[in-house]
C-alpha cells in the first residue's frame, strides 16, 4: 500500500487548532478510502520555537522537510514578534527554499454559504487564482540606510524575471485550459509600473500563443477589485503578481463567504521539493484558544493536498464531506455566522466521511 509522509506544521494562534483537526480529518479519510496511508510528522516551529531559540525554524528545517510528499501547514504570526520575522523566518522560507513558484487559490461559494455579494449564487462565483510566489513584490530585494535618522532610506524593489514570469504564465494558461471554460485573465499594473509589469504583459501575449485554446484578457488590478465585485461571473483563472494576487485573493475569500473556508497550495508543479498547503488565512490571535477557528479552510487544503499526491478519489470524498457539512448552517462557525465550535464542524466532518458511499 502506499503511503505518504506528510510534515505537519500547525505554527502560531488558530494554526494549531485548524491543523490538528485537518489532521484528525486526514486520518479518518485515509481509513475510509483505503488503498492508501499517511503518516504525519509534526514540527513545532513557530513564534514559541522563536521564543525558546530565536529562529522560528532550525537551521536544518528544509533539509529535513526536503524527503517529505507534502506540507501542511497553519499558520504564523504572533502580537510579540514581529510579522516580517515570523513570516520570513518559516512560510517564506519554506516557500522560497522549496521554490513553490506556484500559489493556487480556488475561491467558490460552498453550498449552505452565502456570499457578502447580493444576489451572487454558487455559479457565478467560482474562480482559481494564480498567485506568483517566487518573486515580484516579496522578492526581498531592499534595505535601510541611515536607519532611525531623517534622512533614512527605504525599499523594497519588486524584482520580475522572464523565467519566473513564463513559468508562472504557462502554469496558469494551462491550468485555465484544464476548467470548463477556458478562461483566464493576466492582473497587472502596467500603466504606472513601466517596467516589470511591461514585461509582465508581453510575456503573457508571447504564452498565450501556446495555447489558442484559452481566451484570455488583460486587467488593470485596481479595476480588477471591481470587476470581482460588480461582474463576478466574467471571472474563471486569475494569474496576477506576488503582491496583488495576495491581495485579491483576500477579497475573493471574502465575497465567497469568509476568509476562514478558503483554501491554498503553493506547489513546485516540477515536484523537485514537497509543495506545501495551508488556509489562507493567518494565526488570528484575536480568537486563537476559543475553539471557534473556522477549520474549513484546512479541510480544503487538504482536498488540494490530496489531488497534488495523485489521490483524486480521496480528495473528491473529503470535498463531498466538506460540502455536506457547510450546507448545514448548525454547524457554521461565528465567521460565517453561526455558533458551531471547531471541534462540532470537525466532528461533523468525519462522520460525512464515514457516511459517504460514492
Ligand atoms: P488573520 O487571517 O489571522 O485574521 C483576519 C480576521 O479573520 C480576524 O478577525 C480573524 O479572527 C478572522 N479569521 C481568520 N481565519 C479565521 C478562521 N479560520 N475562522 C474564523 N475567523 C478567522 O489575519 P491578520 O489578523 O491580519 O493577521 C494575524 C497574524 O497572522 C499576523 O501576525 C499576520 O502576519 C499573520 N498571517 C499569517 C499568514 C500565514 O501564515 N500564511 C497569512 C496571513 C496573516
Ligand atoms: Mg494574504
Amino acid at each position: 500500500m502506499k503511503s505518504y509522509r506528510i510534515a505537519a506544521i500547525p505554527g502560531d494562534g488558530i494554526g494549531k487548532e485548524v491543523i490538528a483537526a485537518g489532521v484528525e480529518v486526514l486520518a479518518a479519510l485515509a481509513k475510509r478510502a483505503g488503498g492508501f496511508g499517511l503518516a504525519f510528522e509534526t514540527f513545532d516551529w513557530g513564534s514559541d520555537y522563536y521564543r525558546a531559540h530565536g529562529v522560528m525554524m532550525p537551521a536544518d528545517g528544509l533539509a529535513a522537510l526536503k524527503g517529505f510528499d507534502a506540507i501542511y501547514f497553519g499558520a504564523v504570526g504572533a502580537p510579540d514578534v514581529p510579522d516580517h520575522v515570523t513570516l520570513w523566518g518559516l512560510r517564506l522560507a519554506i516557500c522560497q527554499g522549496f521554490d513553490q513558484y506556484a500559489n493556487v487559490r480556488p475561491a467558490r461559494i460552498l453550498p449552505g454559504i452565502v456570499s457578502p455579494l447580493r444576489g451572487v449564487t454558487a455559479r457565478e462565483l467560482d474562480w482559481v487564482i494564480v498567485r506568483e510566489n517566487s518573486e515580484g513584490e516579496y522578492a526581498g530585494v531592499g534595505g535601510r540606510v541611515h536607519r532611525g535618522l531623517p534622512e533614512e532610506v527605504a525599499t523594497d524593489v519588486s524584482v520580475m524575471t522572464r523565467a519566473g514570469v513564463t513559468r508562472i504564465m504557462r502554469f496558469a494558461f494551462a491550468l485555465a485550459r484544464a476548467r470548463p471554460r477556458r478562461l483566464l485573465t493576466v492582473v497587472t499594473k502596467s500603466n504606472a509600473q513601466r517596467h516589470a509589469m511591461v514585461m509582465w504583459d508581453e510575456i503573457a501575449a508571447a504564452v498565450a500563443g501556446e495555447f489558442p485554446d484559452v481566451t484570455w484578457d488583460k486587467m488593470l488590478v485596481d479595476a480588477m477589485t471591481m470587476r470581482m465585485t460588480l461582474r463576478p461571473q466574467t471571472l474563471d483563472t486569475l494569474v496576477a503578481s506576488n503582491l496583488h494576487a495576495d491581495i485579491l485573493s483576500d477579497l475573493a475569500a471574502a465575497l465567497a463567504g469568509s476568509l476562514g473556508i478558503a483554501p491554498t497550495a503553493n506547489l513546485d508543479p516540477e515536484r523537485r521539493f514537497p509543495s506545501m498547503f495551508e488556509p489562507i488565512h493567518g494565526s488570528a490571535f484575536d480568537i486563537a484558544g476559543k475553539g471557534i477557528a473556522n477549520p474549513i479552510g484546512t479541510f480544503w487544503s487538504a482536498v488540494l493536498m490530496l489531488e497534488h499526491l495523485g489521490e483524486r478519489a480521496a480528495a473528491a470524498r473529503l470535498m463531498r464531506a466538506i460540502e455536506r457539512v457547510t450546507a448545514d448552517a448548525a454547524l457554521h462557525t461565528p465567521d460565517l455566522g453561526g455558533t458551531a465550535t471547531t471541534r462540532q464542524v470537525t466532528e461533523a466532518v468525519i462522520a460525512a466521511i464515514g457516511g459517504d458511499n460514492a
